[in-house]
């Protein structure tokens, strides 16, 4: 049976923590992110996950922590790393957990986002034009595991984070 969980998924700057903190305080659920949960079992960084155990060992400490969430009937707001749906068995997994919501963002609106941002190591070093392009060539390869994961997609172009979460309220059951 599908679980009660609302799982927040889509590129890196998309706006999922943000969203998902509203979602959390309008539901009074809990509110768990997958990057800050490794990070705090790991005891280190996601860059430093990276640089030190490398992205595939990140990428199995993911598959691991959604599969104990679907485990232990995780029902809150689950916010997932930008990667996560890019495995068919996360797919699964987060669709036993609830509603998979999609956050769909266009490369120039993520990379105004993350222009500051050194803490994701897939975009470090990288200026505003290399960042978008970068993006967007990423976007394009991963939009169908998005869209392939999703029980639901939200254009947020032009829509602030409250309006995001509203409209994801109106348009699940909870
Ligand atoms: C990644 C997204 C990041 C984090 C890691 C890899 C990705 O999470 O898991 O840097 O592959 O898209 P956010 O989407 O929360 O930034």
């Amino acid at each position: 049976m599908k679980g009660k969980a609302i799982v927040l998924i889509g590129y890196m700057g998309c706006g999922k923590t943000t969203v998902s903190k509203i979602l959390a305080e309008k539901t009074g659920r809990l509110l768990l992110d997958t990057d800050e949960r490794i990070e705090h079992e790991q005891g280190m960084s996601i860059s430093r996950i990276f640089e030190e155990k490398g992205e595939q060992a990140f990428r199995q400490m993911e598959t691991e922590l959604l599969e104990q969430l679907v485990n232990t009937g995780f029902d809150g707001i689950l916010s997932c790393g930008g990667g996560m749906p890019l495995k068919e068995e996360n797919r699964r997994l987060m669709k036993d957990a609830g509603t998979v919501v999609y956050l769909k963002a266009d490369a120039e609106a993520i990379a105004t986002r993350l222009k500051d941002d050194e803490s994701r190591p897939l975009l470090r070093g990288l200026d505003y034009a290399e960042k978008v392009k970068k993006i967007r060539d990423m976007l394009a390869s991963r939009e169908r595991s998005y869209e392939a994961a999703a029980d639901q997609v939200t254009d947020t172009a032009g829509m602030s984070s409250a309006e995001v979460a509203s409209c994801i309220l109106a348009c699940i059951h909870i």
